[in-house]
């Protein structure tokens, strides 16, 4: 505690810290994330009806449908961190984007959160994004609660499942409960801990009937299995005598899952689910900077930018800033200073991004996350603070997927085709390299529709015509080493080799394989996938 800090704000500060929890959810298009979202606010009381939660078919669908969406931005841009409270805790839940959707900022959101929901289709297992997404998860040392969802439906094993997750991940599963059946055989969700089970077939308000369990033999349990009886007793003897429990260091160290089944559609097992999210946890982390770890309980306000989001107005070229609270109390008005600029940045517009409605915030703590609105003063990677030098680090730019050559429809606008490609990359919102020989412009993206977004944004707001097309390129790393050894790369693969906005090295492969035998010929040579800022500035100031 501070020494002008009243004993009773200090205490109001833990007991928040304390209570809040801040999640991602990540899962493949299609495993039900909507679906769980929409059931988690309902729990939450943050609505009161299912089918609510706005997107669905139209969020996914075509770019046009996008652009339009902008339009309603404010609406898009509440809808982007969700916090509800339930039990004695307060959820911040921040939508990763889906779909087409997938973007940078999908990866940098993982950097703002303490958790994540891992969500899987019992029918198909773990698949593609929820792989990539884990990626980064694994990255930073995320700790990950694992729902298996559409257990209404026939899918797989749930121990096939859960030998899955730990081959894909390398993560001991930890199941909490276990599914009695599946599909249309379903009776009801095993708490491996209480010893009771949630009685699908059996209505209790609005949710489910609780039946309690003496032993492997109750009658109850006995007739409720019916003809799976003896299958599912084996898996359960199994579950109980090899799987692992619950372990507290495994899990926030990323190492282990605790695994949670249930049917997100059907309401069942979803309380068990937010139950275990509040139990779990973890409250607010402390977080790395270049300098120091900073603790959320330190009474100094620090936080980082880790999306930029362009507002409705594009005359005005507004912008928001995400800021995830690392540590102290964010108050309406108070004084923040941009660390990389030595800028001050105005906090009387900060927007809670609450769903449902985008009002001023008065108060937050670290954990939550607060909009700024600016005009391209605050990048993605920025720390903020109320004065001290910290440079928070982990949020990385992320190698782009996918590349396109810039063409320009009119030749005399190409300074200010620079100008919105540079902004544009600050934002996050997309990456562009120029070759170190000719003239010619790429820009990189993780999702296809970040192509579509730049070129609507350029013309809306920068009034340039432009289209992307197709080029040679498959993956970029950053390059570094000695300047000798760089020297000379830069002799030998000219027409590969490209500079970032900020100017850094990029080699610009035409294929993995081509990059893997440059990377085996050039070992004296770092080739990285993500690049940060922060340890560059912090060397600066
Ligand atoms: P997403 O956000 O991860 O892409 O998934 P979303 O929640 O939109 O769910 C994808 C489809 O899966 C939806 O059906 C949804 O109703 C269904 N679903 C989600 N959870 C469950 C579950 O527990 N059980 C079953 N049986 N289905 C589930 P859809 O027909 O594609 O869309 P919609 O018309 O219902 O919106």
């Amino acid at each position: 505690m501070h020494a002008f800090e009243k004993e009773s704000e200090y205490k109001e500060r833990l007991a928040a810290i304390a209570s809040r929890r801040t999640i991602a959810i990540i899962s493949h298009p299609d495993a039900g994330k909507t679906t769980l979202t929409e059931r988690l606010l309902l729990l939450g009381g943050a609505i009161q009806l299912a089918g609510t939660v706005k997107g669905r078919k139209s969020q996914r669908s075509a770019t046009a449908d996008w652009m339009a969406i902008e339009k309603e931005r404010g609406i898009s841009v509440t809808a982007a961190v969700m916090q509800f409270a339930y039990g004695d805790g307060l959820i911040n839940l921040v939508d990763t984007p889906g779909h087409e959707d997938f973007s940078e900022d999908t990866y940098r959101t993982l950097t703002a959160v303490d958790a994540a929901l891992m969500v899987i289709d019992a029918a198909k297992g773990v698949e593609e994004r929820t792989r990539r997404l884990m990626e980064v998860c694994r990255m930073h040392g995320t700790p990950i609660v694992t729902f298996i969802n559409k257990l209404d439906r026939d899918g797989r094993n749930p121990l096939v499942l859960l030998d899955e997750i730990e081959q894909a991940f390398g993560l001991a599963c930890a199941p909490v409960n276990w599914p009695l059946g599946m599909g249309s055989s379903l009776a009801g969700l095993y708490d491996l801990e209480l010893n009771q089970v949630l009685d699908y077939r059996r209505r209790q308000g609005t949710g489910y009937a609780m039946q309690s369990i003496r032993d492997m033999d109750d009658p109850w349990l006995m007739a409720a299995l019916g003809s799976d009886r003896q299958q599912v007793l084996e898996e359960l003897h199994l579950v109980r005598g090899v799987m692992p429990t619950y372990n507290e260091e495994a899990y926030l160290a990323g190492m282990l899952t605790p695994v949670f089944f249930g049917s997100a559609l059907r309401g069942l097992g979803v309380d068990a689910l937010l139950q275990g999210v509040l139990r779990f946890g973890p409250s607010p982390r402390p977080r790395q900077a270049v300098e120091r770890l900073v603790q959320p309980e330190e009474e100094g306000f620090s936080g980082f930018v880790f999306k930029i989001q362009a507002n409705m107005d594009p005359q005005h070229r507004d912008r928001i800033a995400f800021v995830r609270i690392v540590s102290g109390t964010f108050q309406r008005g108070m004084a923040l200073c941009c660390v990389r600029t030595g800028k001050a940045i105005r906090s009387h517009e900060a927007l809670a991004l609450f769903a449902g409605s985008r009002s001023g915030v008065e108060l937050a703590y670290p954990g939550d996350i607060i909009g700024l609105p600016n005009h391209g003063t605050l990048a993605v990677g920025d720390t903020l603070t109320q004065g001290e030098c910290l440079h928070f680090t982990g949020i990385p730019h992320f190698a782009p997927e996918l590349f396109r050559a810039v063409i320009l429809t009119e030749p005399l606008k190409s300074k200010a085709l620079l100008k919105g490609l540079e902004q544009l990359s600050e934002e996050g919102a997309l990456q562009f390299f120029r070759p170190v020989v000719g003239s010619g412009l790429v820009v990189g993206a993780v999702g296809p529709l970040q192509f579509e977004v730049a070129a609507h944004r350029l013309r809306q707001e920068y009034g340039v015509n432009c289209r992307f097309e197709g080029v040679a390129v498959q993956q970029a790393r950053w390059v570094t080493g000695p300047a000798a050894a760089m020297k000379a790369f830069l002799d030998k693969y000219p027409s590969q080799l490209a500079r970032d906005a900020s100017g850094h090295m990029v080699y610009l492969a035409p294929s993995t394989v081509n990059l893997r035998l440059v990377q085996e010929r050039h070992a004296e040579l770092s080739f990285a996938a993500t690049r940060e800022r922060a340890g560059e500035e912090a060397g600066k100031t």
